[in-house]
């Protein structure tokens, strides 16, 4: 493939960037009274408007021939037909797989792959359905309450975060999430659970993962010594992996294993059996509706042409963003507390999948690719980090997301939560000028306000980027869309970029040298294999922890 910066369209937008990067938004709304309806997408229970960005409609036009000549649609075909696009695994990427639909298929496979899919949903509704009826029980014949989740990365954040999302719809056992090898971790969860009515389940599709495996393996000791047995293990642990042998020889007995496959991507694996204890804690029913939701966008993502495209549209704007005004990151602010881990979940399904310097061809990008991913929940942002957006130095695209409707009775706090959220994003576009500050302060009548001083203070300089997602309401189906948005959004930058969103090579060598240094801190093995700091470091440890 060309060189991102070689191709026509790349220059086209360069030299389109230098006309429009100083426009203010602010005359792009005067200009153009038509610019909302204009710039905004509507699909699967979200809108999206996207007028309050730096584009004209010949950006726009730009960043989609852009599209077009790095073959997004075509790139998207070959996904959805099941070809090994993760080259570098050798792997197909069929995460779309797991959601779609006989009536309206998305993927174009064999029947073999659909059965399987739909054999191992079956498995997790009998399997859910029990543990909700009280029919699967405990080993001294207790109902189950309590879920917890052993597992990291897209293995614990994707369910993790649905299973907060959707807390309204849950009447199951609670679900509890424990990922990280700090025994801190386990130790708090496990403090107010009974042995006798938890059950955990094992999340990880290789089953080989430390942070897991070393959790998975203390919960085993805590059920075995509470309930006094081995046998206990086999009524309190199953699995979620695609790796058989590790998971029988953890004493998992293969009826108590839900399989995926090897097509789905560790950060893309919430809508396989990873995902079941969202389908405990909510219901299978919920659970099917949250695929449906997610094929809703697949069938949008794969249909709608480029300029009514929602997860393209993100997809370019992103680009645009990083690209050619060098922005290093973006803000998801997600004005709703249940979708408190959203951008936890984001952060690994955007920067693990493109965080990459080295193109399809192994030569290394000379253009910039993902950005660093981050956010909070509002309103508890603006009171942290809400100044740097608005006066900083730097430029935060963000996209806020809230929902019109809420599940809970306090409608009057949820209007004050919708008001804060565009209120923001007003502010970040229009900003307030020099003038409008001097005459407010001269308004005030105050004689301690002098103005000249305090002028530059308060002024905004607005133009500051943003997108607002408005959800009808925060149900399954469209939870389900919403994820499924933002994996294609990774996915179209990735084709843009021309790097392999769906490999991790990256978290490889840190997770060897931590295996070797726990061996060196328990056992004075040689450090010298390591730089002085690290030595050093290894050295201090064993002279403080004894
Ligand atoms: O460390 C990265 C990673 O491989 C992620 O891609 C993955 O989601 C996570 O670790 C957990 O892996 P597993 O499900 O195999 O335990």
């Amino acid at each position: 493939m060309a060189n991102l910066t070689d191709t026509a369209a790349w220059r086209a937008l360069d030299a389109h960037f230098r006309s429009v990067s100083a426009v203010h938004m602010r005359d792009l709304f005067a200009r153009d009274s038509g610019r909302f309806e204009r710039f905004c997408v509507r699909t699967c229970g979200i809108l999206l408007d996207y007028s309050k960005n730096r584009v004209t409609a010949e950006t726009m036009r730009l960043l989609h021939a852009l599209a077009r000549e790095r073959g997004v649609t075509e790139r998207a075909q070959a996904m959805f037909s099941g070809a090994h696009i993760n080259e570098t695994e050798d792997r197909a990427v069929l995460h779309a797989l797991l959601r779609d639909s006989r009536d309206s298929p998305v993927c174009d496979v064999g029947d073999v792959l659909r059965a399987g899919v739909e054999s191992s949903l079956d498995s997790m509704e009998r399997f859910s359905e029990a543990v909700r009826s009280g029919g699967w029980r405990g080993r001294t014949g207790q109902r189950i309450t309590d879920v917890v989740n052993i597992g990291i990365g897209g293995s614990d954040l994707g369910p993790g975060m649905v299973c907060r999302a959707l807390a309204p719809y849950a009447d199951g056992p609670r679900t509890h999430f424990v990922s990280n090898i700090d025994g801190a971790h386990l130790t708090s969860t496990l403090e107010c659970l009974d042995p006798a009515r938890t059950l955990f389940v094992v999340a990880s599709k290789t089953f080989t993962t430390m942070e897991t495996m070393t959790n998975a393996r203390a919960a085993r000791r805590w059920i075995v010594d509470s309930l006094g047995e081995d046998a206990a293990v086999a009524r309190h642990f199953v699995a979620a992996s695609t790796n058989r042998a590790a998971v029988a020889e953890f004493g998992i007995s293969p009826d108590s294993m839900f399989a995926f496959q090897d097509w789905v991507g560790g950060r893309y694996s919430l809508w396989s059996a990873i995902g079941l204890p969202i389908a405990i804690a909510t219901g299978m029913e919920r659970f099917r509706e949250l695929l449906a939701g997610a094929h809703a966008m697949d069938l949008h993502f794969r249909d709608a042409p480029l300029d009514r495209n929602m997860p393209v549209t993100l997809a370019l704007l992103g680009t645009w963003y990083v690209n050619f005004f060098g922005v290093e990151t973006h803000a998801v602010l997600a004005y709703d507390q249940r979708l408190d881990r959203f951008a936890a979940h984001l952060q690994q399904l955007d920067m693990e999948s493109n965080g990459k310097s080295v193109t399809l061809e192994g030569t290394t990008a000379d253009y910039a690719t993902g950005p660093i991913v981050w956010g909070e929940p509002g309103t508890n942002g603006q009171h942290a980090f809400f100044q740097l957006l608005h006066q900083g130095t730097r430029l935060v695209p963000a996209d806020f997301i809230v929902a019109a409707h809420c599940d809970h009775t306090l409608a009057d706090q949820h209007r004050l939560l919708v008001a804060n959220c565009l209120a923001q994003s007003e502010a970040l576009m229009l900003g307030k000028s020099a003038h409008e500050v001097r005459s407010e302060l001269e308004a005030s009548g105050d004689p301690t306000q002098s103005a000249d001083s305090l002028v530059p203070h308060k002024v905004f300089d607005g133009n500051r980027p943003s997108s607002t997602l408005l959800l009808d309401r925060l149900d399954a189906a469209t939870l389900g869309a919403l994820i499924a948005l933002y994996e294609h959004k990774v996915f179209v930058q990735g084709a843009i970029w021309n790097v392999n969103s769906f490999d991790q090579w990256g978290v490889e060598l840190g997770k060897a040298l931590a295996t070797s240094i726990a061996r060196e801190l328990l056992d004075h093995g040689d450090g010298g294999l390591h730089d002085a700091s690290t030595t050093g470091l290894i050295a201090e440890y064993r002279r403080l922890s004894h």
